[in-house]
């Protein structure tokens, strides 16, 4: 593996390098990918009322002081989708972003609840997300996948509900999700339904450790078998959950500018994303909810790198973590790592 400096040389090209280096992304909920002025056009399209007057007094109120603060603001802005176009040009606008930000692959969280509690069909938001993937794949050569979530604050009953109405929808999606209020709710509230859909050869994945405790995350692995951790950032206070994280090569979807704007750590050069690399594990770098965090994943490197001590080695590792923790097969990994490789060659 090569060895990258720039110390040598008068102007940075680190933020370059991070910007057009070749990465997945890993960690998105594609509500959260919901800017105010597509909130704004959809409201209008479906005669819906918002209690915000403009895209400006909207984003004036993206101003959080916990997970709590900024679930409610995101499930208001969610209110708007209906149709299946809603969704396709929702995942679209996001696809867009993505390809701009050098993403060759995406693995896209929604979170169905949240519509079919108001009576939008399961089938509309599969499909008009998954016609939105698809397209990706053929108009802009990105690689998009979905992954379906559960909403940890509802019941397991609900989740099993919502699995059986995804059930047509089987092929659409490639794995489960746990997220929303994570404090109060342990993964092993959900132990059944990820029993059932790992029968069904659905990837695992589960938020643990954003603002909940350490044994949330050994119990996404022990009791979900989770195959990655999204967020995870809370483990550094366990040093055997380290090691079992680093031992089994467990990916952590870290999301800086979700911790920063969440008020997880105070500022982003507190962040412990370093730490994380530095002690072996397979960190990630991925923008959560990016319309309501103030960036999409390369503001989240370009910020990161500016504010911390990582170098362009950490950007090496960060973008082969992000493949190798992805769930594209063994010969997509394989070009895409290549991929990685071929683009630190050359600079
Ligand atoms: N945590 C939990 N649930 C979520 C998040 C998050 O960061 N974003 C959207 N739903
Ligand atoms: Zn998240």
């Amino acid at each position: 593996m090569n060895n990258f400096s720039f110390d040598h040389l008068p102007v940075d090209p680190l933020p370059a390098v991070l910007a057009g280096m070749p990465k997945a992304e890993l960690h998105i909920h594609i509500e959260g990918s919901l800017e105010p002025e597509l909130i704004f056009s959809l409201a209008q399209r479906n005669g819906i009322a918002i209690p915000y007057t403009s895209v400006e007094e909207l984003r004036k109120a993206y101003a959080f002081s916990n997970l709590q603060s900024f679930l409610d603001i995101y499930y208001a802005g969610a209110s708007v989708l209906i149709r299946e176009q809603d969704f396709y040009d929702m995942a679209w606008a996001y696809l867009l972003k993505a390809k701009a930000d050098n993403v060759l692959h995406t693995e896209i969280f929604f979170d169905p609840q949240t519509h079919t509690a108001r009576g939008v069909s399961m089938e509309k938001v599969v499909k008009g997300l998954h016609r939105a993937c698809a397209d990706a794949r053929t108009q802009l050569g990105v690689s998009a996948t979905l992954i379906l979530c559960f909403l940890r604050h509802l019941s397991e009953k609900d989740a099993l509900e919502t699995l059986e109405q995804a059930m047509p929808y089987r092929d659409l999606f490639i794995g489960v999700g746990l997220d929303s209020s994570e404090v109060g709710h342990p993964p092993e509230k959900f132990a059944r339904v990820f029993a059932r859909c790992r029968e069904l050869g659905l990837h695992i994945v589960a938020h643990a450790g954003e603002e909940g405790p350490p044994a949330y995350v050994w119990s996404a692995l022990d009791v979900l078998h989770a195959e990655r951790i999204d967020h995870g950032v809370q483990s550094v206070k366990d040093a055997a959950l380290m090691a079992r994280l680093a031992k089994d090569r467990i990916p952590l979807t870290v999301c800086p500018l979700s911790n920063l704007k969440l008020c997880v750590f105070p500022t982003l050069a507190q962040h412990n994303l370093g730490a994380l690399l530095d002690a072996g594990l397979v960190a990630t770098v991925n923008s959560d909810d990016p319309a309501y965090f103030g960036g999409y994943v390369n503001d989240n490197y370009l910020q990161t790198f500016a504010a911390t001590r990582l170098t362009a080695q950490h950007a090496y590792t960060l973008a082969r973590n992000s493949f190798e923790a992805s769930f594209a097969d063994a010969s997509q990994k394989r070009r895409f790592i290549d991929a990685v490789d071929a683009y630190f060659d050359a600079i």
